[in-house]
């Protein structure tokens, strides 16, 4: 999943040679994160082999992040996103995507790859690669709810103007949610499909239904196969994508009740559909896979609680461990949004999950062995504190996370 591979020959080898930094071999990758300023910056953090991560600079993307939309803004999972030695970031308020290339010696100097491009429709959301690296798609959320796909091209990002789907969501600019939003997207492990949660009315009863919508996906083209339904019934609002390992099913969150978990077949048809309630829960919408502990942790915006679970990849049966209350470590500090797993060793991993209600980023370490799902926070990281003693404001909202590990350094 980590494995490296320079997309990019020319300008890694150009990175190289201008690489001189005060930033040595002593920290093990970069955390970057999403300001939604309307003048959007990409913050860039460094991560220290013990996990904790620290400040190191600001990157103005040229297009305009949300704005002041609260602290949940964009409602939707993969607003930035790192495939393999690419960063690909949405400017959702300017409709359009940005691409940058991470030099993996030292992750946190990036640097853009072409101009921003025109998301191909309003106000795009999230974003998904293929495996293969050479397809980009986009959920776009607005009053042109468009999934759209790029060719991933040395110059940039190439819009395939061929495949132009509409959810047919009947938004405004910007749209209003969470209900009746694109959540998320993702392509199968084979990259012949591609697949976008949508979130419904919230209300069985009325139309829209929260729902996937397939596509098949070829070398050359993109076209849509099929909806089908969570198992939340047509009430739910399916969000964010985790694949699950060792099996072609995918844990889907759902705010209307826990998580979905839905398994793929090759062909696009679904061979499992069951819903799984977390008790107590209000907003279940991100989540995230340690295979160093093969566990599972879902984000509840609201309660503020991370739930991990395990799930059988033959039998898909999942089992739900004790959750983690971040009030309990703070003050209620609202507002769980995007979470990663860094992946440092066989032996550790590295859960972040960004808080917008504090601006900041909770850090959990995951070392091997630990099964009972009782995670110690390793740092609480002030990021909203640390850009702004640079001068920087990231407003009244930051979303959007994404982490990149060194392999070889
Ligand atoms: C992690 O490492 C950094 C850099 O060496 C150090 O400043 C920090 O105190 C360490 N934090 C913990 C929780 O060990
Ligand atoms: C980027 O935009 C500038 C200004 O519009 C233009 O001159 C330049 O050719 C563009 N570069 C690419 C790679 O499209
Ligand atoms: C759900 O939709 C039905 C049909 O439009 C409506 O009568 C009902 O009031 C709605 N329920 C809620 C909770 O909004
Ligand atoms: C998943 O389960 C729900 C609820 O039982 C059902 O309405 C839906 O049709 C199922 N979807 C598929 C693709 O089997
Ligand atoms: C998964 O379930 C199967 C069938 O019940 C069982 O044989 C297997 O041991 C389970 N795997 C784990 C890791 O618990
Ligand atoms: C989380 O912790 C806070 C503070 O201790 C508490 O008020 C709240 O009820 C807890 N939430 C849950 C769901 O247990
Ligand atoms: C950052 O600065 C802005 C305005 O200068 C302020 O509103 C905000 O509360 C500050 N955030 C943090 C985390 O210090």
């Amino acid at each position: 999943m980590f494995s490296l591979r320079i997309t990019f020959p020319l300008l890694a080898s150009l990175a190289f040679l201008l690489g001189a930094s005060a930033w040595g071999s002593d920290y093990k990758g970069a955390l970057y994160t999403l300001s939604q300023e309307f003048n959007q910056a990409i913050l860039i953090s460094a991560l220290h082999p013990n996990g904790t991560a620290e400040f190191v600079s600001s990157f103005q993307t040229g297009g305009k992040g949300a704005g002041a939309r609260g602290q949940d803004a964009l409602q939707s999972s993969d607003s930035l996103l790192v495939h393999e030695n690419l960063l690909f970031a949405v400017n959702s308020a300017s409709d359009e995507l940005s691409l940058f290339h991470i030099d993996p010696k030292e992750p946190w100097n990036i640097q853009q790859i072409g101009n921003n491009t025109w998301s191909g429709g309003k106000y795009p959301t999230s974003i998904a690669v293929s495996p293969d690296s050479t397809k980009a798609c986009v959920a776009n959320a607005g009053s042109q709810s468009y999934i759209r796909c790029f060719n991933i091209r040395e110059t940039g990002l190439e819009l395939m103007s061929s495949f132009r789907y509409d959810l047919e969501l009947g938004q405004t600019d910007p749209p209003v949610g969470p209900p009746k939003t694109p959540s998320d997207l993702s392509f199968t492990a084979d990259g012949q499909i591609l697949f976008v949660t949508v979130k419904g009315s919230a209300n069985a009863s009325e139309a829209p239904a929260g729902r996937i919508e397939l596509f098949d996906v070829s070398s050359d083209s993109v076209s849509h196969k099929s909806t089908v339904y969570a198992a939340s019934g047509p009430g739910g609002l399916p969000f964010s994508i985790t694949p699950i390992a060792d099996s072609a099913a995918y844990l889907v969150t759902d705010p209307a009740g826990g998580a979905d978990i839905i398994r793929i077949e090759r062909d696009g048809s679904v061979s499992y559909n069951t819903s799984i309630t977390i008790p107590g829960q209000a907003a279940t919408c991100w989540s995230a896979y340690s295979p160093v502990t093969d566990q599972y942790f879902t984000i509840d915006l609201a309660t503020a609680i991370i739930t991990p679970m395990t799930i059988n990849s033959t039998t898909l049966e999942a089992t739900l461990l004790p959750g983690y209350n971040i009030t309990t470590s703070s003050g209620n500090p609202g507002s769980l949004v995007d979470s990663r797993i860094a992946h440092f060793s066989d032996q550790q991993d590295y859960l972040y999950s960004l808080v917008a209600g504090d601006q900041t980023v909770r850090v959990f370490s995951l070392p091997a062995g630990s099964q009972s799902g009782i995670f110690d926070l390793v740092q609480t990281y002030e990021l909203g504190a640390a850009y702004n003693s640079t001068g920087g404001a990231v407003g009244t909202s930051i979303e959007g996370l994404a982490v990149f590990v060194r392999t070889w350094w």
